[in-house]
């Protein structure tokens, strides 16, 4: 007999079952001749309750000790419970104190914490109802979009961390270097000699593993990324980190129609499979974070998303009777009002905006006919605003090269991914999915940085 899960004692074990669970006590409670001691380990929102009879050996001693906190191995006797809220308990045989926590410093006592208070202690709050549902549903969302892939034959790919190029040319760069800077190499012209740095030139964090993707999807057709990315965007707000996880799938043979479409189907099977995996977590999040999350994700799997091109967008939000901070006219690039107000208030479902102008997108989308936008696809979603962000891809030699010109990026230094365009080039789409802000989406959390295990943002790395 191996030591089990809390989960799977709750939803499993029979009464006189014997057991062996180990995990943080998160309360206790005294009573006349026993104690009730609620243990989590992490694997479900519920705890299992342990009943504590004064007749185990050095019983005082050890309730001393079983402090909320506290690290505990308990052996015992699964018994139907008789108190309301919990089909069976466990009544302990033995109960061994791994590591105590101090009643009056431990930061996490038996009461509701600010989630700006938790972050403060992001090396602790995971063990608290809230952050706990958070990472069990940020779990199931990793692997229902791996499961979403593999089924479809994608094949995971490793795109690098450190890069020389910026995928997305809006120069929100982190550098990458081992020069010292107390002596920093200068050229006769008094510029930084990266010569002299590590790569011979100079690296970044990646803001996005899509060029590479694009490489590897000339070779195996459909690829996916996953994995993180960095963007120095001095953002202080409720959506940006400086490092956040994307999921970047790209399509060979794949035009804008069939990148929306796949998003879509995407979207939808990431919500069923944690709807079916994590009951439980989004019960919690529906009834303490956010009353609309279950109905937000029925919506999501059993509606279509709406679909409007960047001039329609443009057009509904000049008729609106809202007024925003930022103007609207065609051309803007739509802010997070505008995107809210579309799929919050008009469609009160995801929207998909296609064909944006091509000032305000990247160098590589896609040149529409007419030469004014380009075939790009952003997913705004109520509540978030963007989620999804992709374009089917420029794969004419002659056109890129312009585009790459003109968004004043040296062409050179972009030959690898030219070369795509002058050997077997094909029509080719993707997108990129903010991990985090998925998983915003899904939970009710309104704070990214809660939904992160540490999170990076201006002024702050602790942890
Ligand atoms: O729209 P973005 O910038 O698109 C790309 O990077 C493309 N290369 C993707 C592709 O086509 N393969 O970013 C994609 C998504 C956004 O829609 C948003 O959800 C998320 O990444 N995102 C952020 N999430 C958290 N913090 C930030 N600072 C983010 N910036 C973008
Ligand atoms: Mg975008």
């Amino acid at each position: 007999m191996g030591t089990r899960r809390v989960a799977d004692i709750l939803k499993n074990a029979q009464p006189d079952e014997k057991v062996t669970i180990k995990g943080w006590v998160r309360t206790k409670r005294e009573l006349k001749g026993f104690s009730f001691v609620e243990v989590n380990d992490g694997s479900s929102l519920a705890n299992l309750q342990v009943v504590l009879d004064s007749q185990i050996p050095e019983y005082e001693n050890l309730l001393k000790k079983i402090n909320t906190g506290a690290s505990v191995e308990v052996t015992g006797v699964v018994v139907a419970s008789q108190g309301k809220g919990q089909r069976i308990e466990l009544k302990a045989n033995t109960l061994t104190v791994y590591g105590e926590a101090d009643a009056e410093t431990y930061p996490l006592q038996k009461k509701r914490h600010s989630f700006e208070f938790l972050r403060t202690i992001s090396h602790l709050r995971a063990r608290t109802n809230t952050i706990g549902s958070v990472f069990r549903v940020r779990n199931a969302c990793a692997t229902a979009i791996h499961k979403f892939f593999q089924d479809k034959g994608f094949l995971w790919i490793h795109s690098p961390i450190i890069t020389a190029s910026d995928c997305e040319g809006a120069g929100e760069l982190f550098s990458v270097t081992s020069l010292d800077f107390k002596n920093i190499p200068k050229t006769e012209t008094g510029e930084i000699d990266y010569s002299q740095d590590f790569f011979g030139k100079p690296a970044y964090l990646t803001v996005s593993g899509q060029l590479q993707a694009e490489v590897m999807a000339m070779a195996f057709q459909n690829v996916y990324t996953f994995g993180p990315t960095f963007r120095a965007e001095n953002s202080n707000t409720s959506r940006h980190l400086a490092e956040f996880w994307m999921v970047e799938p790209e399509m060979a043979f794949c035009d804008l129609e069939g990148d929306r479409n796949l998003a879509e189907e995407f979207l939808k099977y990431i919500f069923k499979y944690v709807l079916d995996n994590c009951p439980e977590d989004m019960e919690f999040f529906n009834k303490w974070i956010d009353k609309s999350i279950l109905a937000t994700a029925d919506n999501i799997i059993n509606n279509e998303f709406a679909r409007i091109t960047y001039t329609e967008a443009i057009s509904l939000l000049e008729k609106a009777k809202k007024k925003f901070e930022f103007p609207v006219e065609w051309g803007i690039d739509l802010q997070s009002e505008h995107e809210r107000y579309l799929a919050e208030d008009l469609f009160k479902k995801p929207v998909i905006v296609t064909n944006y102008p091509k000032e305000i997108k990247a160098f590589y989308m896609r040149l529409d006919d007419g030469g004014k936008t380009v075939a790009a696809m952003d997913v705004l979603a109520p509540k978030i605003g963007e989620i999804i962000g992709g374009s089917q891809r420029e794969e004419r030699l002659d056109v890129l090269e312009k585009r790459i010109q003109e968004s004043g990026i040296e062409v050179d230094s972009l030959w690898w991914y030219l070369d795509l365009r002058r050997y077997g080039t094909v029509p080719h789409a993707g997108f990129g999915l903010g991990f985090e802000r998925l998983v915003q989406f899904m939970t009710g959390m309104t704070n990214i940085r809660d939904v992160v295990p540490f999170p990076r943002t201006p002024l702050n790395a602790e942890f």
